[in-house]
């Protein structure tokens, strides 16, 4: 990666044409891909998305293709010459498996799992908050994807989440990737109902940056694996945080809607002028110094 920013799973991650725009005028320095699901998936219907006051709601549902209808956005990605990440998901460890298997003829640079999702054959818990689930899931993965880096993609509804980050290492994930939204909902009090029409969803964006800090700083005290942290990030100087608290890389995702597709060069700008009036040449001086 020329630098550590990261377009987060889920923003402009569709087609070849924007992606490239992302990366060339917008400045990424690798772009994840919109978590690609074993069938064609409608997600939820509108109002799916909100801004409030301190970020974004959504409840888009991880509308897809599915991975057998995306022939054409891949053979389009076939032209990058910048990093890709795909992301996947599924509603078992199989279907995890049968997309994993799918998407690694694509050669992606790294695959992320999006344990973030519920799995159907345990009444709807979500993978990530259960250290044997998101390890079976990241174990199954890896044996379907061999060389293909595995980032496990964790959710911050996980109270253990350095332990489920450990299990994922243990397991065959190369990196971890923190955090996913945040369960929340907003009700209108003149209309007297939910914002949402599927009520619950997620939040991201200004609002859980304390939270994403935390859930790194957790990790980074449980695993050696590189994290890709991200939620809340808007500016260099979050991104500083971010690096403090134990990533290696930072996601953006909200604030691309905030501050403009080129968030990403604005938010390396602003880092450099941090680490110039800081006297600091290189992240690894400041990777994980929260620490103490
Ligand atoms: C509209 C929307 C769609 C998203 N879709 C996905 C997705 O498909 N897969 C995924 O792993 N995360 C998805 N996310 C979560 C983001 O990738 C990211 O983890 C989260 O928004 C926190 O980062 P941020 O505060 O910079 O937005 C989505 C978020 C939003 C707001």
């Amino acid at each position: 990666m020329r630098n550590p920013t990261v377009l987060a799973s889920g923003f402009l991650g569709t087609g070849f044409d924007l992606m490239k725009r992302v990366v060339q005028e917008g400045g990424a320095g690798a772009v994840t891909m919109k978590s690609i699901g074993p069938r064609e998936r409608m997600g939820h219907p509108n109002p799916s998305v909100v801004e409030w006051k301190h970020g974004i709601l959504n409840a888009v549902g991880l509308p897809s293709p599915g991975y057998k209808n995306m022939e054409e956005e891949w053979a389009g990605l076939e032209k990058r010459t910048f990093p890709l990440i795909a992301s996947i998901y599924g509603a078992s460890v199989e279907e995890f498996a049968e997309v994993a298997k799918a998407v690694a003829l694509h050669r992606p640079e790294a695959i992320e799992v999006n344990i973030s999702c519920p799995n159907t054959k345990c009444e709807g818990q979500v993978f990530g908050v259960n250290e044997e689930a998101s390890a079976s899931v990241v174990k199954a993965v890896k044996k379907e994807i061999g060389e293909i880096p595995l980032i496990a993609k964790l959710t911050p509804q996980a109270w253990n989440i350095g332990a489920i980050a450990k299990s994922c290492e243990g397991t065959g994930a190369d990196a971890i990737c923190a955090i996913n939204t945040v369960a929340g909902m907003l009700i209108d009090a003149d209309a007297r109902k939910p914002v949402l029409a599927n009520m619950f969803g997620g939040v991201s964006g200004p609002a859980v940056k304390p939270i994403a800090l935390k859930c790194v700083y957790q990790i980074y005290e449980s695993v050696k694996t590189p994290i890709l942290g991200m939620g809340g990030i808007s500016n260099g100087r979050d991104a500083i945080e971010m690096v403090m608290a134990g990533a290696t890389a930072v996601g953006i995702g909200s604030a691309v809607h905030y501050r403009g597709f080129d968030v990403f060069k604005r938010v390396c700008g602003e880092m450099e002028q941090w680490m110039e009036e800081n006297k600091v040449k290189s992240l690894e001086e400041i990777r994980g110094c929260a620490h103490g």
